[in-house]
């Protein structure tokens, strides 16, 4: 799936920001989405403790950004000042809304489990928002111009929409 950018906050108050490629949405009602987080991570602690995250949807124009957040952990780097994204409020949750991005999911926690080496989270969508230009008639590819990680270093995006005819 495209790569996303979860925001939250952890005991000490301080906003953190990770990168994961493993995520999903799972249903429509209620409204789900899945991530999918190694428990040596940092930001794994803070989803639990808080039981609240944002995934934001980055774009392309953002990869340098959305890299630095999947390389360096937010234990021993400030990643919003070092990307130079921009926090803004989120409206029913804690952790910030990241301006930049083209969408943001905030998220109550719903449910959690196990999956090898890795625990699922499972995050009910309380408030969504995107940036308008991104999705008019569907995806604007042009706007929304979403990251999907091919592996190692590299990505790619969407490129052309096929529009089919209703069965
Ligand atoms: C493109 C990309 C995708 C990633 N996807 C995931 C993922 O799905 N799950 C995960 O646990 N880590 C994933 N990572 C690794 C974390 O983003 C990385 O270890 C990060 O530095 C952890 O930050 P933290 O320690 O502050 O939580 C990914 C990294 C990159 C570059």
């Amino acid at each position: 799936m495209y790569t996303v950018l979860v925001s939250c906050v952890g005991k000490t108050g301080k906003p953190n920001l990770i990168t994961l490629a493993w995520a999903m949405s799972t249903s429509v009602n209620p409204p789900l989405v899945a991530i999918s987080i190694a428990p040596r991570r940092h930001s794994y602690a803070s989803i639990e403790e808080a039981k609240e995250f944002v995934v934001n949807i980055p774009s392309m124009e953002i990869l340098d950004a959305t890299l630095f957040c999947g390389r360096r952990s937010g234990e021993d780097h400030d990643r919003l000042k070092e990307t130079n994204l921009t926090p803004f409020p989120s409206r029913k949750v804690k952790p910030p809304t990241i301006k930049e991005c083209i969408a943001h999911l905030e998220c109550k926690l719903h449910s959690q489990f196990t999956t090898g080496d890795r625990t699922v989270f499972v995050g009910e969508i309380v408030k969504a928002s995107s940036v308008k230009e991104a999705f008019t008639d569907g995806y604007n590819l042009e706007k929304a111009k979403m990251t999907f990680h091919i592996g190692g270093n590299d990505f790619a995006t969407l490129d052309p929409k096929v529009s089919t005819p209703e069965l």
